[in-house]
């Protein structure tokens, strides 16, 4: 249970570490872990009419069409779970969103957001992004320069049997056009909230616990 309200958002390019910190955020502050990428994946995995209208974009590294998130989002910050606050992951990333997300929470009567910007260089962000490996099981985030790590692979977690994937979006032309849309729609937020004094930047390379550490140090102020 959360000591206080934590409302945070993580904001970053594509393969900032914005899953892995979000994961440990979430646990250390006991707030959910909102991930627009996780959801959007798991309406296609179910085959979901949500997930087949969402399809064609993520595969191509497009945005979903933003009233399909904010609505998406606007739901999933309404539920009970989110009343000590929440830790999102990769939305809002259009101004658009920004400002429905500003009036979402006005709206909840929730205070003020911290934005926590991950900042990785982009010869990094690729490297990443090519040797991402996913657990279908417990969600996992790896990295085929981890021992034991590659596509059907068994879960190096101890306690989970799931079997390694790599995200269909996570090809060569899939990454190009991801690092695209985020310089041209999402870092346009960096000066969004950081007119608004919300923002805070931290480097995103080095050790995941060590970011961790700092985010965590920002975060509770
Ligand atoms: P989404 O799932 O949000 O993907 P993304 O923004 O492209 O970000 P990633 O999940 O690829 O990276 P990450 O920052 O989470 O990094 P991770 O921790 O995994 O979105 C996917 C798609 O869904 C979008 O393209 C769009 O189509 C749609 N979508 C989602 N939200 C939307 C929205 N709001 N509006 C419209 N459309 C939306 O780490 C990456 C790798 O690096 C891993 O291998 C990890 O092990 C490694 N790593 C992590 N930290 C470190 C470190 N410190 N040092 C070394 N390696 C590290
Ligand atoms: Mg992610």
């Amino acid at each position: 249970m959360a000591d206080r309200e934590y409302n945070v958002v993580l904001l970053g390019a594509p393969g900032a570490g914005k899953g892995t910190q979000a994961k440990m955020l979430s646990s250390s502050l006991g707030v959910p872990h909102i991930s627009t990428g996780d959801i959007l994946r798991e309406a296609v995995a179910n085959g979901t009419e949500l997930g087949a209208e969402a399809k064609g974009y993520m595969d191509r590294g497009e945005l979903v069409p933003d009233e399909l998130v904010i609505a998406i989002a606007r739901e999933r910050l309404g539920q009970p779970d989110c009343k000590p606050g929440f830790v999102l992951d990769g939305f809002p990333r259009t101004v658009a969103q920004a400002e429905a997300l500003g009036g979402t929470l006005e709206d909840l009567g929730r205070e003020p957001l911290t934005v926590v910007n991950l900042a990785v260089d982009e010869d990094e962000i690729v490297r990443r992004l090519s040797g991402r490996r996913l657990c279908r099981g417990c969600d996992g985030i790896y990295h085929v320069d981890q021992p034991g790590v590659e596509s059907g692979a068994p879960c190096p977690a101890e306690d989970c049997d799931g079997e390694l994937y790599q995200r269909s979006d996570d090809q060569a032309e899939a990454i190009r056009e991801r690092l695209n849309v985020y310089k041209q729609q999402t870092q346009p937020l960096i000066d969004y909230y950081g007119e608004r004094g919300l923002l805070v930047d931290v480097t995103g390379e080095g050790d995941p616990e060590q970011i961790a550490e700092r985010v965590l140090q920002v975060v509770r102020g």
